[in-house]
């Protein structure tokens, strides 16, 4: 498929790359760019061959937020209506990990589309931040509720009510990221290729269990936890996994 406002390749068989690319505005999040990630997303998630995506930006801006002149004009009436963003969660139907390769800014809706994803990586130059406030708004694309589980009320607090900027160190500290380094896309793709090497019913349950972590009790948590493990021995894949292991070779899986 053609896109306009983003990129999409394939480093590798197993894995998709999708890179956000309005650069003139700094890779804002417009209507028109949300539902052409939206596609692309879907897309790599239906695609058999495709174990893991890559999510990223420029290396000046993973997404400077939702579009601010798409937005200034319009009305509560509108927004209801319309139910403005709701799209916008349709990453978390995904049940293929996506990885945020972070560079430069990931501002308002941009740091909320980095929360969305499963794991984030973030280069030297990453800057997180919810600035809405400075706008006369609130985050709304998830950023109140998911900075919280991520790093504690009293830091999201000050990021939502002051609009500061943190550094990828900070943010690292805080441990709203996996890790900061050097050359994040290729890091990224060589996290999503080793991913894409294991069982994929087992990523696919494996990821599933720790987002049930966000929704459910420890009790409900766990018994969900153990009844998943469980179904997994219905799988060749379990079965090779564990032969494989004692017969001292590679496992090679074949997501059955
Ligand atoms: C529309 C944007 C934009 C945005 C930048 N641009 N961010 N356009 N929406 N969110 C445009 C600028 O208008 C400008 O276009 C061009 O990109 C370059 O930006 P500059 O500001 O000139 O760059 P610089 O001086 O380097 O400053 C970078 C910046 C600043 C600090 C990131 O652009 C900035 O503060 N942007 C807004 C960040 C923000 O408030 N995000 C939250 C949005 S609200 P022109 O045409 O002038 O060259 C939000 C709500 C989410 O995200 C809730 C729903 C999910």
């Amino acid at each position: 498929t053609q896109y306009e406002h983003i990129l999409t390749s394939r480093p590798n068989p197993s894995v998709a790359l999708i890179t956000l690319n309005r650069p003139k505005a700094l890779n804002a999040l417009s209507t028109p760019l949300f539902l052409e990630l939206n596609k692309a997303l879907f897309e790599a998630d239906a695609d058999q061959a495709i174990g893991a995506i890559v999510l990223t930006g420029s290396e000046k801006a993973f997404a400077a937020g939702a579009d601010i002149k798409e937005m200034k004009d319009k009305e509560f009436s509108d927004v209801y209506k319309n139910n403005f963003l709701a799209n916008w969660g349709e990453l978390s139907r995904l049940r293929k990990p996506v990885i945020a390769a972070v560079s430069g800014y990931a501002l308002g809706g941009g740091c909320e589309l980095a929360l969305m994803c499963d794991i984030i990586l973030a280069s030297p130059t990453a800057k997180f931040g919810q600035p809405e406030i400075n706008l006369g708004v609130i985050p709304g694309g998830g950023g109140s509720q998911r900075l919280v589980r991520a790093i504690g009320k009293s830091r999201a607090m000050e990021l939502v009510l002051t609009g500061r900027m943190v550094s990828a160190q900070e943010a690292d500290q805080w441990g709203m990221i996996s890790r900061v380094t050097d050359n994040v896309v290729e890091e990224a793709v060589k996290m999503a290729t080793e991913i894409s090497s294991k069982g994929q019913i087992a990523v696919q349950a494996g990821k599933e269990v720790v987002n049930a972590a966000y929704e459910l009790t420890l009790a409900e948590g766990l018994r969900f936890e153990r009844r998943t493990f469980h179904g997994l021995f219905a799988t060749k894949d379990q079965k090779e996994g564990m032969t494989a292991f004692v017969d001292k070779r590679k496992a090679n899986f074949t997501h059955l």
